[in-house]
């Protein structure tokens, strides 16, 4: 309820206006009172309106100001209606009418113009806070990259693809039979303790024992048993074995296998494949060289090494002293290799007399010390990001 000495809640004849004059300026007053309430920033409204008390539960102060004007039973309009108009002597009547109907005019004009001006700056208010400021930093989702041992996977796939070798993987979980005896390593031959390695705990009953392959070899045997020659594959992949890790030893590497066996295939398209690659990895200026070797699923084997890269092969470092890498060799050995050994093709069904072929298996950990200058192994798999970040 208006409460601060309002005029309206008496008659004009209480208010002592007999005279259309003193209504008229009555009017006026009541006008002038609405536009300064009207003028008000929408906090005054508000605590306006709570001090009259009208405010109540509303608590749009735009929405309360209305009510308190012309709201149909309480609201000033109102109550010029029912105590002013109704209540006139009948001389008075006109002109109490003609004003109220001018007041009304003029207060439902002023409160639409208030309404629109509060939806405005409400509006501006929202868009400010929401406003996208194009000038502030995004946010930087750091991206990520491939380990080194992936980037340098790929580089060797590549250049054996673009040979015409394809690229299969295999399992990492083999039967002794894949990583042993179909490579011609019988159950108590000696070069099984270099591999004695990862055997899985099995339930009781279980058909037949499990380990982590030691060597990428395994799938030499697989892709043979599934594929007639010609055969040109490469296999990448993780190998396990029980070896202490030191600079050049991890118990988890990488090894890429290589195969190829054809009806024809020499010695020298061997020697030939493998000086490409060791070319095309490590730069033009690269030597080779084969020694005598031995793995139970090639004849002959042969230990591959490349002229030492740090020291050119000289086997003196830049500063004088002997190489630390190749121990002053010249040399540094890269991988096993050789002619497939016929009795691995007795156990894929291969004739012996008709195919040949030659097998590599390369570490690809050390391959990759070797090109990037890493002096430790165990920095690839201690996923330190400063390390990994030197090799966007
Ligand atoms: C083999 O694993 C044979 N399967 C390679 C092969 C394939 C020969 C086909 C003939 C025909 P070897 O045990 O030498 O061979 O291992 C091959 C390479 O793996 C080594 O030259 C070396 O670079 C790497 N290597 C071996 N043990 C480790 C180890 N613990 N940590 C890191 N790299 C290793």
């Amino acid at each position: 309820m208006p409460t601060v000495d309002n005029p309206t809640e008496k008659t004009l004849a209480e208010l002592g206006l007999s005279e259309p004059q003193a209504v008229i300026e009555e009017f006026t007053k009541i006008r002038e009172r609405f536009d300064r309430q009207i003028a008000l920033p929408a906090d005054e409204i508000r605590k306006l309106m709570l001090q009259e008390a009208w405010l109540g539960s509303e608590s749009d102060p735009a929405t309360s100001l209305r009510n308190f004007w012309v709201g149909r039973k309480r609201g000033v309009l109102a109550q010029i209606n029912d105590n002013w108009l109704k209540q006139a002597q009948p001389e008075l009547k006109p002109v109490v009418g003609a004003e109220l109907n001018r007041l009304r005019a003029h207060i439902e004009a002023g409160l639409e113009q208030k309404r629109l001006s509060i939806e405005e700056s409400e509006q501006e208010r929202v868009l400010a806070r929401e406003r996208v400021d194009l000038s502030l930093p995004g946010v930087i989702r750091p991206v990520g990259s491939h380990h080194l041992i992936r980037q340098v996977f790929q580089e060797i796939e590549d250049i054996f693809v673009s040979i015409g070798f394809s690229v299969v993987e295999g399992p990492e979980i083999e039967t002794p039979y894949y990583n042993f005896e179909a490579l011609n390593i019988p159950e108590f031959h000696p070069v099984r303790d270099d591999m004695d390695t990862f055997y899985l705990e099995l339930p009781k009953g279980a058909p037949e024992p499990l380990l982590l392959r030691t060597h990428t070899s395994p799938m030499q045997i697989r892709t043979m048993e599934k594929r007639q020659p010609p055969v040109r594959v490469i296999v990448p992949g993780k190998v396990y074995r029980r070896d202490n890790p030191d600079a050049t030893h991890s118990f988890i590497f990488h090894q890429v296998e290589g195969l190829a066996v054809d009806s024809d295939i020499t010695f020298c398209d061997f020697t030939g494949t493998i000086e490409y690659f060791v070319k095309q990895f490590f730069g033009p200026g690269v030597k080779t060289r084969f020694r005598p070797s031995y793995f139970p699923f090639t004849e002959p084997s042969v230990e591959f090494d490349v002229s030492c890269i740090f020291c050119g092969g000289s086997g003196t470092a830049a500063g004088g002293g002997t190489c630390s890498k190749c121990k002053g060799a010249g040399w540094i050995e890269l991988f096993g290799a050789g002619m497939v050994d016929p009795a691995v093709y007795g156990f894929v069904n291969y004739d012996a007399k008709k195919v040949s072929g030659f097998a590599f298996g390369m570490g690809i950990d050390r391959l990759a010390m070797l090109r990037y200058g890493i002096d430790d192994i165990q920095v690839f798999f201690q996923n330190d990001v400063r390390f990994l970040r030197q090799f966007p």
